[in-house]
């Protein structure tokens, strides 16, 4: 097959067979590894997602401790590590680019050789080192992981020095299990690019980060909460969302590419924040955060009826991660300690059945220039 036909953005291109999740983008469904998002984000711990992408099936009770355990063990990084975080400290940069650089540092030397072993290092170390570059940004001395903690409580016992309520827990562990993966979406194709040319798995999560980090694709939940921040201050969502639309600028949180209805992981964490707000006595920022998504579509059905906007994953992200307490600048590398697991996952499945991934652009310029010698020019 030899076609010419190009697919901007590779859109509507279908590219391999995968088992890890599904999306039904007409009906607003998602399906991860079999199971209707909602049942497992609101019943699985993050370790038991992780057991089931890596291995096709949940474990058995004593499989469980056992992988459980064996994450926390990989999960340190090393004083060189530590010192290059810290140095690497500034107001300015995304802490997305710390990650990255991280994760690449934190590898080297490794005893981890499989590429399993190395998946399972990459999933333990990235809630590590972005709560260690926080607490040096912060001014405060890094936590060392507590291999007692599951990887959810141990994330915010790491960035807070202080053992979180189980109400948290639960909160962050649902949003890491709803967001931990999305079919082929922009950095988890990058993963499975890079593993293609038999490179490593943890260059492909490396790459994955940097992809992860722009605003179309992982970027968008802090915008988000300083909307929704301002719009709780002001009490005028309709002002706010008419101003938005007549600027010609974008709601953030609102629509999606894949699907034509509200994204299925809104309805998930929207349950999960206000369950949140609600046991934790909070309700009236909620009630701005509904309020809000309310007044947007009633807005939009006047002014843009050709267009059908619902909220996406990232509106109610920044409900329920500012909600936990995961500081609006964590917003992006929270998102990549969740999908880093959809990378590993997805980066193994590729090595299983590998063929290069290689698609070609056609070529739109000329053949007929001649060589001039540059003082000639
Ligand atoms: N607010 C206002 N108008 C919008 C919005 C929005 N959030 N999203 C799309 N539109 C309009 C857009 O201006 C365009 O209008 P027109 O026909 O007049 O030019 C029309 O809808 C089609 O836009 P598009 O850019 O072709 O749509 P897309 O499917 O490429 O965009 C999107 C998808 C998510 C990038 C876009 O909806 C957007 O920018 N949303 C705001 C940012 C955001 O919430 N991003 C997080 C997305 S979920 C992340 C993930 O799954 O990784």
């Amino acid at each position: 097959m030899d076609s010419q036909q190009i697919h901007r953005g590779l859109e509507g291109v279908t590219v391999t067979e995968t088992d890890l999740s599904d999306i039904d983008g007409a009906n607003g469904e998602l399906f991860i590894a079999g199971f209707p998002v909602g049942e497992l984000a609101t019943n699985a711990t993050y370790e038991e997602t992780l057991f089931l992408l890596l291995n096709d099936r949940l474990p058995t009770e004593a499989e469980y401790e056992s992988f459980r355990d064996e994450l926390a063990t990989r999960r340190g990084i090393t004083d060189e590590t530590r010192a290059l975080l810290e140095r690497a400290v500034t107001e300015e940069e995304p802490p997305m680019d710390a990650l990255r650089m991280g994760l690449g540092a934190a590898t080297l030397g490794d005893d981890a050789t499989a590429p399993e072993q190395k998946a399972k290092r990459a999933i333990a170390v990235v809630p590590t080192i972005v709560a260690t570059y926080w607490r040096y940004r912060q001014g405060a001395e890094p936590v060392d992981p507590d291999p007692g903690l599951g990887h959810a409580a141990n994330y915010l016992y790491m960035l807070n020095d202080d053992e979180p309520d189980a109400a948290s827990v639960r909160g962050l562990e649902t949003y890491l299990n709803t967001v931990v993966d999305h079919g082929l979406n922009a950095s988890t194709f990058t993963a499975r690019v890079v593993v293609s040319t038999e490179s490593d798995v943890i260059s492909a999560a490396t790459a994955a980060v940097g992809t992860l980090k722009g605003p179309l694709h992982g970027g968008a939940p802090g915008p988000v909460l300083d909307m929704l921040q301002e719009v709780h201050e002001s009490g005028e969502p309709e002002s706010y969302v008419r101003d938005t639309l007549e600027a010609g600028e974008r709601l953030m949180g609102f629509g999606h590419r894949v699907y034509d209805v509200r994204d299925p992981r809104a309805a998930v964490l929207s349950t999960a924040a206000e369950q949140f707000y609600d046991e934790a006595g909070d309700s009236a920022f909620f009630e701005t955060v509904t309020t809000f998504e309310r007044t947007a579509a009633d807005v939009l059905a006047q002014e843009r009826p050709d267009l059908s906007l619902e909220t996406n994953v990232e509106y109610y992200t920044a409900a329920l991660l500012n909600g936990v307490g995961i500081p609006r600048d964590l917003f992006t590398t929270t998102f990549a300690a969740a999908r880093v697991g959809g990378w590993m996952a997805h980066a193994l499945e590729q090595l299983a059945d590998n063929r290069i991934i290689r698609p070609r652009g056609r070529y739109a310029g000329t053949h007929d220039r001649t060589w001039t010698p540059r003082a000639e020019r």
